[in-house]
């Protein structure tokens, strides 16, 4: 079974992934409810963190039931990364990620996310002194290289490893990549078959569906999957993949009532948490996702996606039930 340090995982953990303004406590608790075995902050900045900007503290509230969990900082200074070390372990979480994979030019332009990928000796330094500075498990979250002719995966993992990086997931795109085309999984499986890898490897890109979770381990090996856009608005997902793997059948999709009651819990955690204006604002992302599918919903979702009144948003929950209640989901 993986370990992360000290932490015990199950057989092939399922992680969720850092997302921006997705991951955060309302739907973390949605997921590990629905089998999560790992779960994680969307990204926060060193920067932030130093300046106590509110929006980057706020991002460190963890909450007992969503344990074990990753808080995710990126930065490219040595001075800020230990600094908001020590701010983050005030939170108490179990671990601590570091992003070297966010692609993004703003993130990037400062030598932070995956632009520490054209600097591997900065990257390995960077861990080496935050594996010091902290009791707390440091792993890494990164890419594949900045580009194709630069994907010197196997050397960089072993490296972190070398300086007490304690599980490393690796997205399997480059930088240059950003979404586009296939996550390739080869590369993530020679990491994972170094025979000088000890450290857990997850691997993520592209798991959207049961059967690609099974092949990334029965294929390639991998010791668990982490998981992003296929859980946005979707839940469910890992107990379907759960599912999957213990019978090898598909697990009945949810219920209208099963998802208007998590949109409702989702809006309504998200309200308590971050207030109405934003609560409602940043839930609407994942209500496509919640009712996908369904025929002549245009009239419900736009109320969704457009009131700004929470009161409205609910009603359009319980107009959703009152006319799709009995409506059959299928796979598609
Ligand atoms: C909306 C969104 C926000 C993201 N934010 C982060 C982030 O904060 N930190 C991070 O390491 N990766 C972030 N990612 C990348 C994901 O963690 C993941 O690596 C990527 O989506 C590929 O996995 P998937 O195919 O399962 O979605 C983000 C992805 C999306 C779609």
């Amino acid at each position: 079974m993986p370990k992360i340090g000290d932490i015990e995982l199950p057989d092939f953990p399922l992680l969720l992934a850092p997302m921006e303004d997705v991951s955060d406590p309302p739907f973390r608790a949605l997921c590990k409810e629905q089998g999560a075995d790992v779960v994680f902050t969307e990204f926060i900045s060193s920067e932030g963190l130093i300046r106590d900007a509110a929006k980057s503290v706020m991002k460190l509230d963890i909450y007992e039931k969503e344990r074990p969990v990753g808080i995710q900082i990126f930065g490219a200074n040595l001075d800020s990364m230990l600094q908001s070390v020590e701010i983050v372990e005030k939170s108490n979480p179990d671990i601590i990620d570091i992003n070297f994979g966010c692609p993004v030019k703003k993130v990037v332009s400062k030598g932070a996310g995956a632009g520490i990928l054209k600097d591997i000796d900065l990257m390995v330094s960077l861990t080496d002194a935050m594996v010091k500075h902290t009791k707390l498990p440091i792993t890494v979250k990164t890419r594949l290289g900045w580009d194709e002719d630069s994907i010197k995966i196997v050397e960089v993992a072993e490296r972190l490893q070398d300086v007490g990086c304690k599980a490393i997931s690796i997205h399997g795109r480059t930088r240059a990549q950003m979404y586009k085309g296939y996550a390739k999984w080869e590369p993530i499986a020679e990491v994972k078959n170094n025979p000088r890898m000890h450290i857990p490897v997850f691997g993520n890109g592209d798991v959207d569906t049961p059967e690609a979770a099974m092949k990334m381990r029965d294929e390639y090996g991998l010791d668990g999957a982490m998981i992003g856009r296929a859980s946005i608005g979707y839940p469910w997902f890992f107990r379907e993949v759960k599912h999957y793997f213990k019978t090898g059948e598909h697990l009945a999709l949810p219920t209208m009532q099963e998802r208007v009651h998590a949109a409702r819990r989702h809006l309504q955690m998200s309200i308590d948490w971050k207030g109405e204006k934003l609560g409602v604002f940043e839930t609407r992302r994942h209500y496509t996702n919640y009712f996908k599918g369904i025929p002549n919903f245009k009239e419900y979702r736009m109320k969704m996606v457009t009131s700004d009144d929470a009161v409205d948003v609910f009603d359009a929950f319980d107009e959703v039930l009152e006319k799709f209640g009995d409506y059959q989901f299928e796979q598609v």
